[in-house]
């Protein structure tokens, strides 16, 4: 009976704890109310399901004025989805590993640029350390720096604030990925 439990059961019962400690980020920034904009559109854009699906992952949030400055300009769902995932940085990066970057900086790829929607090589955030103990995020022209530690789940996941979104500019804004057009599609379609 006791070699059934450990070669069956046990490694069961590990897998299923390892499971349920899989991280909510809904959850995480609902502590946050400066947040709840940028957690609002996590949701609406169903970002936050493909960032509670990954791990080693470093979320960058922003406040809400800097969110309205984002969402009044009407974008599309699917439009706001890729700016967003701009902001979901596929490396773990707490307070900690920020101010000691190797060589001073890093960079790293998005969720963007990993699912295809990102033009060219736009899929990509520069981190850079600066005097004074600052940390730049850059993104082609735009750059933002780091403002502070919100929620860190040790190399699972790290949620940060920034000062300003990456990405704003209509220009910039990429056009919706081939899978999404059908669904913009649908949409209008639909009225
Ligand atoms: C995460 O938390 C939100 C808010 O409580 C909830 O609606 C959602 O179902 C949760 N997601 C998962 C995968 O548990």
């Amino acid at each position: 009976m006791r070699q059934v439990i450990t070669s069956y059961i046990l490694p069961i019962l590990l897998l299923l704890a390892v499971q349920t400690h899989s991280h909510n980020v809904t959850l995480l920034l609902a502590n946050h109310p400066s947040l709840s904009s940028f957690n609002h559109f996590l949701t609406q854009t169903h970002l936050a399901e493909e960032i509670n699906q990954r791990n080693t992952i470093t979320v960058c949030a922003v406040d809400n004025g800097a969110m309205y400055d984002l969402t009044s300009k009407g974008y599309t769902i699917s439009t706001l989805k890729n700016i967003l995932s701009l902001h979901v940085l596929l490396d773990y990066f707490d307070a900690q590993k920020l101010h000691k970057l190797p060589d001073g900086s890093a960079l790293t790829t998005t969720l963007f640029q990993a699912t295809g929607a990102a033009p060219e090589n736009t899929g990509f955030v520069k981190i850079t350390n600066m005097r004074g103990g600052n940390v730049r995020f850059d993104s082609g022209d735009i750059s933002s720096s780091y403002v502070k530690s919100i929620e860190a789940v040790p190399y699972d996941i790290s949620i940060i604030q920034i000062s300003s979104l990456l990405l704003l500019d209509t220009a910039s804004a990429p056009t919706p990925a081939p899978t999404e057009k059908s669904f913009t599609e649908i949409m209008s379609a639909h009225g």
